[in-house]
C-alpha cells in the first residue's frame, strides 16, 4: 500500500509539546509525516523533536531550508494526503481564515488541495472570544475539518474549553479524512436518537421501545463524512460515537428545548427519536401508592411536537427529515406526516417487521418525497440506511441552495 503524507503543522502555544506524541504515533502508523513549523513553536519545542521522531527534515523558515531538499512551499502542499495543525492557535486560524501567506505553514495550507484537519488548542477566553468562533465558522463553511479542543485544566491554570483533543480524536479525525469522501464537512447536523420518557411520579415513567440505534448511526455515519454532529438523545444504553457531541436529555420537552437551540445552526436535522406523544397530564411528587385503589386512571396530554416547532422555525436552506414508524398504511400515512411537518422527505419503516426497525440491527426503509415518490430501499444495515439517507440530504441540500452561493 502506498505511504500516505500527513504535514504535520505545529504553532506556538504550550500544547506544542502534545504534538511530538502526536508525530510518533502517526510515524508508527506508518504514515510520512513531515513537520512544519511557525518560529513560535519552536520556542516551545525544538525542531529537533520532530525531526528525531520523524526521520524527516523540518521546515520552519521556507527561505532558509537546505537545498538538498525540495521544500519549494508547494512542494509540501502537493506532497500532502492531509494536513494536520496540532495545536492550532488563535493566531493561524485567523491567518488561515482570512488567507494569510506569510510563512511555510500557511502558504502550504493555502497551496494544498489536501483537506486540512484543525486541531485548536488556545485559552478559554480566547476561544470563546468572537472573532475566533467566527474565523473558525468561516474555515469550517470552507470544508476545514475542526476537531473541538476539550474543557479542562489549561496551562493558564483557568478551567474551561480550549485544551488540544486527546490524540485518539486527532488521529481519529485524520484517519476518517484520509479513508474518504468528507462530502459532509463544514456541515453541522443535528440528529435526534431514543426514546424520550415522560415522568408520572419519582420512580415511574412512560416511553416506548426506541434503542436510538438508528438515530446512533446517523450521528456516526455524518461524523465519519465530516460533518459536526451534535446528537441529542434520549435515554439509551448505547455509547456516544467518536467525535459526535451528545446532547443528553429526557423528556419530549427537554429534547424540544435543545432541537430549537441547536436549530440556527444546523444545516440539516434528522429527527430519528421515537419521541412519546403523550405525558401525564399532573406529576406526582409522591410516589403513587396503591392502597385503597383498584384501577389507576391517568390523564395524559399531548407533547410538543417538536417536528411542528421546526416547521414554525427552519430556514429555507435548512433541510428537516423525519421518521414515520407506522404499523399499517405505511405510505400512506407517512406521506400525510411529511406534508403536515413540512418535511424534505420521510423515512418510513414497518415497525411490525422482526428484522427492521426498534431493536434490530437492519432496518427497511422507503423514503418518501414531498411529489409523492416513493423509494424502496432493500434491508440494509443501520449504518447503510444512516448513509443512504446523508446521501440524500446532501441532494436535497445541493438542490436548494441558491445558484450564486458556493
Ligand atoms: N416527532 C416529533 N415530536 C413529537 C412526535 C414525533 O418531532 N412529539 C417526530 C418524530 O421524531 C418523527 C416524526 O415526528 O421524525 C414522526 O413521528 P411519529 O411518532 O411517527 O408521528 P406522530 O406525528 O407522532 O404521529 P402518530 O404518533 O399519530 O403516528
Amino acid at each position: 500500500m502506498e505511504r500516505k503524507t500527513v504535514i504535520l503543522g505545529v504553532t506556538g502555544g504550550i500544547a506544542a509539546y502534545k504534538a511530538a506524541d502526536l508525530a510518533s504515533r502517526l510515524v508508527q502508523k506508518g504514515y510520512t509525516v513531515k513537520v512544519v513549523m511557525t518560529k513560535a513553536a519552536t520556542r516551545f519545542v525544538a525542531p529537533l523533536t520532530f525531526q528525531t521522531l520523524t526521520g524527516q527534515p523540518v521546515v520552519v523558515d521556507m527561505f532558509a531550508a537546505p537545498p538538498v531538499w525540495n521544500v519549494a512551499h508547494v512542494a509540501y502542499a502537493e506532497a500532502a494526503d492531509v494536513v494536520l495543525i496540532a495545536p492550532a492557535t488563535a493566531d493561524i486560524i485567523a491567518k488561515l481564515a482570512h488567507g494569510f501567506a506569510d510563512d511555510m505553514l500557511t502558504t502550504t495550507v493555502l497551496a494544498t488541495q489536501a483537506p486540512v484537519v484543525l486541531a485548536p488548542a488556545m485559552n478559554s477566553n480566547m476561544y470563546l472570544n468572537p472573532a475566533v468562533r467566527e474565523n473558525l465558522g468561516l474555515l469550517r463553511a470552507r470544508g476545514f475539518y475542526i476537531v473541538e479542543p476539550e474543557t479542562g485544566r489549561l496551562a493558564c491554570g483557568a478551567s474551561g474549553p480550549g485544551r488540544l483533543a486527546p490524540p485518539e480524536a486527532i488521529l481519529e479525525a485524520v484517519e476518517r479524512v484520509l479513508r474518504g469522501a468528507q462530502d459532509l464537512a463544514g456541515w453541522r447536523v443535528l440528529v435526534t436518537a431514543g426514546p424520550t420518557r415522560e415522568p408520572l411520579d419519582p420512580v415511574r415513567f412512560l416511553s416506548n421501545r426506541s434503542t436510538g440505534k438508528m438515530g446512533y448511526a446517523l450521528a456516526s455515519v455524518a461524523a465519519r463524512r465530516g460533518a459536526n454532529v451534535t446528537l441529542i438523545s434520549g435515554p439509551t444504553s448505547l455509547e456516544a460515537p467518536p467525535s459526535v457531541k451528545r446532547v443528553e436529555v429526557t423528556s419530549a420537552e427537554e429534547m424540544c428545548a435543545q432541537v430549537l437551540a441547536h436549530l440556527p445552526e444546523a444545516t440539516a436535522l434528522v429527527m430519528a427519536a421515537a419521541v412519546a406523544d403523550w405525558r401525564p397530564r399532573a406529576f406526582s411528587p409522591e410516589k403513587i401508592k396503591k392502597e385503597g385503589r383498584e384501577t389507576l386512571r391517568l390523564e395524559l396530554e399531548r407533547t410538543p411536537d417538536i417536528l411542528a416547532e421546526v416547521a414554525e422555525r427552519k430556514r429555507a436552506e435548512q433541510v428537516v427529515v423525519g421518521f414515520a414508524a407506522e404499523s399499517s398504511h405505511l405510505a400512506e400515512r407517512a406521506r400525510e406526516k411529511l406534508v403536515r411537518k413540512r418535511l424534505d422527505f420521510i423515512v418510513a419503516n414497518d415497525i411490525t417487521r422482526s428484522d427492521a426497525g426498534f431493536a434490530s440491527d437492519s432496518n427497511q426503509v422507503q423514503i418518501i418525497w414531498p411529489d409523492g415518490r416513493v423509494e424502496e430501499l432493500p434491508l440494509l444495515t443501520k449504518e447503510e440506511v444512516a448513509a443512504a439517507i446523508w446521501d440524500r440530504v446532501l441532494r436535497v441540500k445541493k438542490e436548494n441552495q441558491p445558484p450564486s452561493a458556493n
